[in-house]
């Protein structure tokens, strides 16, 4: 079944929340909380767990209601299930979306009519066989000596998940290390090569299509270095393949039993799950890459099967509508309160901004509304140094999501109460701010001269009134982290259902790429420049 074709602005909510958005733009945040004393507990969601505090947010219950209305008008159940069924959702790529088959426990999922559980469990098996024997190093490489770096080398989804997720996960990590490969950039590979033992690294090339400029001239790079110093006959015992393209893995030379096979079905930037996670099950091991699925696979269900009002992913991505459409932000910040999340925004990027950073509707005309928001984000605390003066005291609206963790990994409470206090303290002083009467009775207290102040005062005031989403989970486990990535995954489907787009192509990153090798065999061929005034200006200095 192909995805429903709504406008959302057909829906009669699309007006009511207009009218909605205008009323709450009239009051604040304060307010909200003094007119309803139940709001954080009707606002609030608990699953395993996560807790999620929703109530910091400028919205009403009634927007939240004409929010689920126009769920229910996008035909979101049909979508849900179209999603899960593996049929066709990715219409022009004629593809199925299919990564939740990846970890759930008893998919019945068909693509084709063809069932896939028998195929994931096969790669699963050779995923985890391959990474037990590296691990404990009874693979060799080809001088028997047992394997110490892991390369991958790759870009976009085939990059941004592994890297990611290793460095979420970085406390759980074996003794291997793992370096990642994706930038052209000559810099990038030659920084990663160096140091590098040829005897003793395993290099994993991944790529969906194997047709990627920038995986293939790495992969060239590390092959040319690699066969320098080891042996052409070296090779199949030292780089794998993760592609659907298993034509070219074998003219790159890579043994069949080291080719790892992924779905069309998985969209790259939602890959991690498939074998592109090779990279992620040797530098954790096996049994934290299954668990990383199993809390994906228990978020899955929960999204599948939970009512709107109680749906974690359902909320983040209607809250996201809400501020996009109505409220007029622009972007939304990510902020995980610990360090090991430091790439989670990067990664949010590609899988929210190359799925829902479209403009023509699943009917094919243009729309008239504005559609994915730009997602990004650092870690706090270092961010509140950074760019949290813009969110406290500028002038734009930036609804946050806050990521904290009860308890740490490394038990040093002192400095968990000090990251905690932050976290807690930021929200609750985006939201109060600080009056003008407040800081005039700071200084007084203090015995300032008021006039000698006056001209400071306006300055350090806070307007407040700032949203912000507080998500405080129990610790940063494999499996909360599955859970977590999975939730906002859903949170881009249920966005592209309602603003009625295409969320599994990205045909958007094309025209640069063709460009590119158009400026590339005009280099070759040494042709006359033929572009625009200013590129071929640019292009005369470059090659002068
Ligand atoms: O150019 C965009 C893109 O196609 C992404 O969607 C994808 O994750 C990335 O390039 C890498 O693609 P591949 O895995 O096929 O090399």
């Amino acid at each position: 079944m192909p995805l429903p074709q709504n406008n959302p602005e057909r829906s009669p909510s699309w007006e009511k929340l207009k009218n909605l958005a205008t009323s709450v733009q009239a009051t604040t945040l304060i307010d909200l909380f003094k007119n309803d004393s139940s709001r954080v507990s009707k606002m609030s969601l608990e699953w395993q767990d996560f807790y999620v505090d929703f109530s910091k947010n400028l919205i009403t219950e009634e927007a939240w209601n004409a929010l689920y209305d126009l769920a229910n008008f996008s035909e979101l159940d049909a979508a849900k299930q179209a999603y899960f069924n593996g049929d066709l959702i990715n219409e022009t790529e004629g593809r199925a979306v299919l990564h939740t088959a990846l970890r759930s426990k008893h998919s019945n999922a068909k693509v084709n009519g063809k069932e896939v559980n028998h195929e994931v469990a096969e790669v699963k098996q050779r995923i985890q066989a391959l990474s037990e024997a590296v691990i404990s190093g009874s693979k060799k490489g080809y001088t028997q000596k047992p394997f110490t770096d892991i390369v991958n080398i790759g870009i976009g989804g085939s990059d941004l998940g592994p890297v990611m997720v290793t460095e979420a996960l970085a406390y759980y990590k074996n003794h291997l290390k793992v370096h990642f490969m994706s930038n052209v950039d000559p810099d990038h590979s030659a920084e990663v090569l160096k140091g590098l033992n040829p005897e003793t690294t395993l290099f994993l090339v991944v790529s969906k299509s194997f047709g990627t400029q920038e995986t293939l001239m790495n992969a060239q790079t590390v092959r040319r270095w690699f066969v320098e110093q080891a042996s052409e006959e070296a090779i199949p015992l030292h780089f794998a393949a993760v592609s659907t393209n298993l034509t070219q893995t074998s003219t790159f030379g890579i043994s069949d039993d080291m080719v790892f096979p992924m779905a069309d079905w998985v969209g790259g930037r939602f890959s991690l799950w498939s074998a592109v996670g090779l990279s992620i099950a040797l530098s954790l091991g096996y049994a934290h890459f299954e668990a990383l699925l199993e809390g994906a696979g228990a978020m899955d269900q929960h999204f599948a099967e939970a009512p709107l009002a109680k749906n974690l992913p359902v909320k983040m991505a209607l809250l996201g509508i809400w501020y996009t459409n109505f409220m007029e932000a622009e972007t939304e910040a990510i902020i995980p309160y610990t360090q090991y999340l430091h790439r989670f925004s990067a990664y949010l990027q590609q899988a929210s901004m190359e799925s829902n950073g479209k403009s023509t509707s699943r009917s094919g005309e243009s729309v008239a509304y504005q559609t994915g928001s730009i997602v990004w984000g650092e870690p706090g605390t270092n961010s509140q140094h950074a760019f949290f003066q813009l969110m406290h005291q500028g002038t734009k609206l930036i609804p946050c999501d806050f990521i904290g963790f009860r308890t740490s990994l490394h038990e040093n409470q002192p400095h968990q109460d000090a990251l905690m206090a932050n976290f807690f303290a930021q929200t609750e002083a985006l939201m109060k701010g600080k009056t003008l009467e407040e800081v005039t009775a700071e200084f007084a207290e203090k015995g300032v001269d008021l006039k000698s102040v006056e001209h400071i005062i306006p300055h350090k005031v806070f307007a407040g009134n700032k949203p912000t989403t507080t998500f405080l989970i129990e610790s940063l486990t494999p499996y909360n982290l599955g859970a977590l990535i999975s939730a906002y995954e859903h949170k881009i489907f249920v966005q592209g259902v309602v603003w009625n787009v295409f969320s599994y192509d990205q045909w958007g990153v094309e025209l640069g790429k063709q460009l590119a090798n158009r400026i590339l065999s005009e280099w070759q061929d040494k042709a006359e420049f033929n572009h625009d005034p200013s590129t071929q200006a640019l292009l005369k200095r470059y090659k002068n």
